[in-house]
């Protein structure tokens, strides 16, 4: 008899991955069979960085984290996030909360997703360490010359550092 895959998606913008991005992803791979980390974006918007050097960056996290077997990354353009679930076979997306604001934004998603298909949404608390990272602040910090050290990976950094400050 074969046994069921818990195949999990945390999708989102990674525009760059965090270091809290990350921590949901270690978690997720920890308690799922596999874990598709879904990069969706618009063609339209123009990011910081491009969906390939969005991508280049989780695998290179994931392999250093010594989870490339379990978790892959794939880029999504103009889907929905349940049409990308049910195309993956994917029984639950996974997302990690900082805290009320987070919960304030993804709340009504979560609740939309269960709606259109059914998708189950599971909320991991964040890691109190991590509560005041995301991709936004780390991108204004970077630019105007803070330090990201520990907030992102070590390649994101240098990236960051280097299209933010240059010119
Ligand atoms: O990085 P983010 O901003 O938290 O990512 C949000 C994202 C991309 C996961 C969300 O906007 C999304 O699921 N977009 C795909 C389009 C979609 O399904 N929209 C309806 C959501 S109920």
């Amino acid at each position: 008899m074969s046994e069921r895959v818990r195949r999990a998606v945390c999708p989102g913008s990674y525009d760059p991955v965090t270091n809290g991005h990350l921590d949901v992803v270690v978690r997720a791979a920890a308690t799922h069979d596999e874990v598709v980390v879904a990069i969706l974006h618009n063609p339209a918007k123009q990011g910081t960085f491009s969906v390939p050097e969005r991508v280049a960056f989780v695998e290179h996290a994931v392999a250093a984290a010594g989870l490339a077997g379990t978790v892959r990354v794939e880029a999504f353009a103009d889907r929905l996030l349940v049409d990308v679930c049910r195309d993956l076979g994917a029984d639950v997306v996974v997302k990690g909360l900082r805290g009320g604001t987070d919960f304030a934004y993804e709340l009504p998603m979560a609740r939309m997703n269960r709606h259109l298909t059914g998708l189950e949404t599971v909320f991991l608390p964040g890691d109190p360490a991590l509560e005041h990272v995301s991709s936004s602040l780390v991108k204004e910090v970077c630019r105007y010359g803070g330090d990201v050290d520990g907030l992102v990976p070590d390649e994101v950094r240098d990236a960051l550092v280097a299209r933010l400050r240059a010119g």
